[in-house]
């Protein structure tokens, strides 16, 4: 059959009607016709095909043409073929009774054979343009549909990249403020068992006080990481050669790893430099690899790749278009199930048994490295191994070397101090300690009071200590305070935040920081430092 040849189906129990019909089709069109003798017989022929149309004799014995009409209607795949009735009595009864029943149409015995081709092609015709029209309409509606699929599950994933970044957000705000705390607390421990430390002969209490300072610089430690992971620990902002870093690493890894590990560089750039803090970059890639190696306790091989990359804006979600430094850190390890992938970047999750893992590595790296405004990456599958990707971006300066601090205490006696900071150990330890030094030392602990005694005594006073944080007046309104009574007042600020954070009143004029806990040779150093300057 022809595409555009009609399949015609007549049903009727007079062979001379048949005859009449067959002919007047075949003159006027190309039409395959199928023929049944009564209702039953259409009803089987109908199971094995669908016409375009259905010419139904009304009055045949057993089935007649309305009951016929019924079960084509009533069987879903046959329903929308156009049925026109045979009749040989036009009475209204009976056309009201067929459309009632679905009916397209009427012709009357004797067939006028332009009337039975007009209807037949009319009716023919609509059935064809309505199956092309729902052919269309279920095309539209399965783009549409699939359009929508793909716009849900779009947003899906931005609600959940969102939801994550207010949950790592509000995460960090909670860490940040009790590292800050508890860092204060850190400062009075140190300052407290530095002050023993040096009142002391006795070998015993020295033990001791080795033992405080040891555990209360680990805690140091430990709330470092967390400040870093509330991002607010980048205390440097020079270039990063992240070969060299990686370099320094893998030395480190190499002395204290199992030697069935393949540490492996790939360097495709030779120039991956970045601008920032390079301890804090060591450690966060010294956190990804001793995590790699503990992945991998049969061996297997840990590489490193760098490589430059260009960004497009939304390349990846949070980066700005621009080019990055692209490290890659790639283990053959036991990989991860997607839930420990969700939460690997949260504090204090850990996988490893009590006292094996704090689960603050990986938090410190993600605050490190959204300081340094990249991003990390990770796709890990069990048994397969796991990947990290840190994008940072690309600098084109080259690392100038800086010297070591050293660890010694140079000789302020004499300076005049004053402190202010609304700690009570802090002062007290830091007080204790510059009276060690045979410094002369006053303190307050509230912004007001200090600027108040600074007016009457500003001449007696070689440097202010100034905390950064403070209830009702903080470090920088003191400080502005203080300038104005004495533009030349040198100060050392003093926080557990990073130097960035506090940049604003760097820039304004406040000489040096200090990060808290601070110890006696750094405070020192500093207070010398500033000393030197003045003459
Ligand atoms: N390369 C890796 N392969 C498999 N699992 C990993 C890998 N890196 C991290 N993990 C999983 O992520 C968890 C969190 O890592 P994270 O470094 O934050 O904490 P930790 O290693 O458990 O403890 P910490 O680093 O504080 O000693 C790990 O306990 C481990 O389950
Ligand atoms: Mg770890």
């Amino acid at each position: 059959m022809s595409e555009n040849e009609k399949r015609i189906l007549i049903v009727d129990d007079t062979p001379t009607n048949i005859r009449v019909l067959v002919p007047i089709l075949m003159d006027h069109g190309k039409f395959q016709i199928n023929i049944a003798n009564n209702g039953l017989d259409a009803l089987k022929l109908l199971e094995k095909i669908v016409p375009d149309l259905i010419l139904l004799d009304v009055m045949m014995p057993d089935l007649d043409g309305f009951e016929t009409c019924k079960r084509i209607k009533n069987t879903s795949h046959l329903k929308d073929i156009p049925i026109i009735f045979l009749t040989a009595k036009n009475e209204t009864e009976d056309l009201a009774r067929g459309f009632e029943l679905g009916a397209a149409d009427f012709v009357s015995k004797p067939f006028n054979s332009v009337e039975l081709i007009a209807r037949v092609k009319t009716h023919i015709e609509l059935k064809t343009n309505r199956d092309l029209l729902k052919t269309r309409l279920e095309k539209l509606v399965h783009e549409r549909t699939l359009q929508l699929e793909n716009e849900t599950s779009e947003k899906l994933k931005l609600k959940d990249q969102l939801m994550q970044s207010q949950k790592m957000e509000a995460i960090g705000q909670l860490a940040g403020g009790v590292a800050h705390d508890f860092n204060n607390q850190l400062g009075g421990i140190i300052g407290s068992a530095e002050l023993i430390r040096y009142n002391t002969e006795n070998e015993k209490i020295l033990k001791y006080t080795n033992m405080i300072l040891n555990a209360a610089q680990s805690s140091a430690n430990l709330t470092k990481q967390l400040l870093a992971f509330a991002r607010k620990g980048k205390e440097t902002n020079i270039p990063v050669d992240l070969n060299k870093a990686i370099k320094q690493i893998s030395q480190l890894l190499q002395r204290s790893m199992d030697k069935k590990i393949k540490i492996v560089h790939n360097f495709e750039e030779m120039n991956a430099f970045t601008l920032g803090d390079p301890s804090q970059l060591e450690n966060a890639m010294l956190n990804i690899s001793i995590n790699a190696s503990h992945a991998m306790p049969e061996g297997g091989t840990l590489t490193y790749r760098t490589y430059l990359k260009e960004l497009e804006d939304n390349d990846i979600s949070q980066l700005s278009r621009g080019t990055y430094a692209v490290v890659e850190i790639n283990d053959t390890g036991t990989g991860m199930t997607q839930e420990v992938r969700e939460r690997i970047f949260e504090p204090f999750f850990t996988t490893k048994g009590k006292d094996k893992g704090t689960g603050l590595g990986l938090s410190a790296t993600y605050g490190a490295i959204q300081q340094h405004s990249g991003a990390i990456l990770v796709d890990s599958e069990i048994g397969e191994g796991t990947k990290f990707t840190l994008y940072l971006p690309a600098s084109s300066e080259k690392i100038q070397n800086s010297a070591n601090t050293v660890d010694s205490i140079p000789d302020i006696k004499g300076c005049r101090l004053l402190l202010i900071d609304d700690e009570e150990i802090i002062l007290t330890t830091a007080k204790e300690i510059l009276l060690q030094l045979e410094c002369k030392v006053q303190t307050f602990d509230n912004g007001v009071d200090g600027i108040e005694y600074f007016k009457d005594n500003h001449s007696e006073i070689d440097i202010v200590i100034l905390d950064k944080i403070m209830p009702e007046m903080n470090g920088h309104e003191v400080f502005k305070e203080l300038k104005k009574i004495d533009p030349k007042v040198d100060v050392i600020l003093a926080s557990g935040y990073s130097e960035e954070q506090a940049q604003e009143i760097l820039n304004d004029g406040v000489k040096t920081f200090i990060r808290k806990p601070y110890t006696i040779s750094l405070l020192s150093k500093e207070i010398a430092k500033l000393l030197s300057q003045k003459d």
